[in-house]
């Protein structure tokens, strides 16, 4: 009934007519930030993994470039990092010619006689990250092992030293193994991490990264991100961090009750997103400013080969900025989407209105093209509250919050396009009232949604795929009388650069 096209994300990166996932060697080197991806050249089926490239000034606007490392009939290029090689430590540049260094996976071919096995290889640009080349004695680390990938490398430099330190998976095992290096060609093992509560079924794309708790350089922790897929029906993919240490040589999670005074229950892990569709998250390296940038590819491995998008499949989810906070004796991850999108013509904004019971028709749409929606509510004598978004005849996107349970519920069982019999979903979060006040920060395209709450300490990414008539905005409150703040809708583009 509705073109094809109809789902293209205008603010998110999206191939022209191929297949995408995971974020690879996200990298910011000769000023511009460069986005390879998990890339099938010839088609919108995962099948023929190579690594595309993008590149934009401000991480809004990309411009594609040719595919930079190509699959072969040895091997598929899987996901991993790229360094720029500041030193020439790895030779493949000269003096005063850095090279970048891609570290990948080299998923070995039926031709290969390493078929069966995964190992990380290298290949490197001469120029700015256009062209590259394999290096001759690949791959530099090799466990002989079905399923070792991912690796993210960094520098790391502290009272151990300053060397490369490469973070990957043994997926199957679900383990993060971290190993060292002088070259970025050979490679020394230093320690494994593993969670004790065995958290999901496959890990996959690690990063980590340290990070100043409220900006203070003297106190950091590190970030262990893991992604991982749960067992079939238990929700897919999925983002979580681990905070902690890291000395160089091992990474420590902080112990429980460390961060907990406040008498809340403390995990393990923490969710680095409570929607469905934030996958393999990882950061750049080298941004400017110690900037902590991530990228993640807003899907679900679930659904993602059934999407009902052509010719193109996957998009990334915008990118963020995570900072560290200390709040109430706990450490809080805060994300929020980067500078660079702009208000493409008149912002429309509510001022305090009562939210009686039920669901309210707001004066207001949003949906035709992609837009801000910036809430704060005030829980008054209501049990529930939210807003109901993309609606139109039985469809609507529901976010509504449980001020008892203190939780929030992304709910998107009608938000379109029977796809695949596990898209329907409600994720939850828990968040907690400031002063009684909720607010929403609500980034809509065509085909996604992304929430941050409060201060981003909770965000959810998820597709829809609502019928592009349902532009409709309401209010919902039950038990009692809220209170809507202040509403502002904002069209939005991509600022121009
Ligand atoms: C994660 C992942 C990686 C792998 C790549 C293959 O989505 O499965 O573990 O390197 O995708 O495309």
């Amino acid at each position: 009934s509705f073109g094809e096209e109809a789902y293209r994300p205008q603010i998110h990166y999206t191939a022209a007519d191929t297949w995408i996932n995971d974020p690879n060697g996200l990298v910011h080197a000769g000023g511009l930030y460069h986005l390879f991806f998990q890339n099938n050249p010839y088609g919108r089926d995962h099948a023929n993994m190579s690594w595309g490239h993008a590149v934009s000034s401000d991480l809004i606007h990309w411009s594609d470039r040719p595919v930079a490392i190509p699959c072969d009939d040895q091997e598929q290029i899987f996901s991993g990092s790229v360094v720029v090689d500041e030193g020439n430590t790895s030779g493949f540049g000269g003096p005063g010619r850095p090279p970048l260094v891609a570290v990948y996976t080299s998923a070995y071919a039926e031709d290969s006689p390493h078929h069966g096995v995964q190992a990380q290889s290298l290949a490197y640009s001469l120029d700015g990250g256009d062209t590259w080349a394999k290096h001759d004695g690949n791959p530099v680390l090799d466990r002989n092992s079905r399923d070792f990938r991912d690796p993210k490398v960094f520098r790391y430099t502290g009272p151990a030293g300053s060397y490369w330190v490469m973070v990957a998976v043994e997926a199957v095992e679900r383990k993060a193994v971290f190993y060292r290096s002088d070259d970025l060609l050979t490679w020394s093992h230093l320690s494994d991490f593993e969670s004790k509560g065995k958290v999901g079924h496959i890990w996959e794309c690690p990063d980590m990264f340290p990070l100043p708790v409220n900006g203070d350089p003297a106190d950091v922790k590190w970030v262990l991100i893991i992604n991982f897929n749960r067992e079939e029906g238990q929700g897919g993919s999925a983002a979580v961090y681990f905070l902690g240490d890291f000395d160089g040589t091992t990474f420590s999670p902080a112990s429980h009750g460390e961060s907990a005074d406040d008498g809340a229950a403390d995990t393990e892990y923490e969710w680095l997103d409570f929607g469905r569709d934030y996958y393999a998250s990882v950061s750049y390296n080298n941004a400017p400013e110690d900037r902590r940038i991530l990228v993640g590819w807003m899907n679900n491995w679930d659904y993602a080969r059934s999407l009902p998008t052509s010719p193109w499949r996957g998009a990334m989810a915008l990118p963020r900025e995570a900072a560290l906070r200390a709040r109430g004796g706990r450490l809080v991850l805060e994300q929020r989407v980067v500078p660079g999108l702009e208000s493409s013509g008149p912002k429309q904004s509510l001022g305090l209105l009562d939210v009686p019971e039920g669901v309210r028709s707001l004066p207001l749409e949003c949906g035709t093209e992609p837009c801000l929606i910036e809430a704060t509510f005030d829980a008054g004598s209501a049990t529930e509250f939210g807003l109901v978004f993309r609606q139109g005849g039985e469809e609507g996107t529901r976010l509504v919050y449980d001020v008892e349970r203190g939780e929030l519920t992304l709910d998107r069982r009608a938000s379109g396009a029977d796809l695949h019999p596990l898209f329907p979903s409600a994720d939850r979060a828990p968040v907690g009232l400031v002063g009684d006040r909720l607010r929403l920060r609500i980034y809509l395209d065509a085909g996604s949604v992304e929430v941050f709450a409060q201060r981003g300490e909770v965000t959810f990414a998820e597709q829809i795929f609502p019928d592009p008539s349902s532009t409709g905005l309401s209010v919902y409150a039950a038990g009692g009388t809220a209170h809507l703040i202040g509403l502002t809708s904002t069209p939005l583009t991509p600022a121009p650069v």
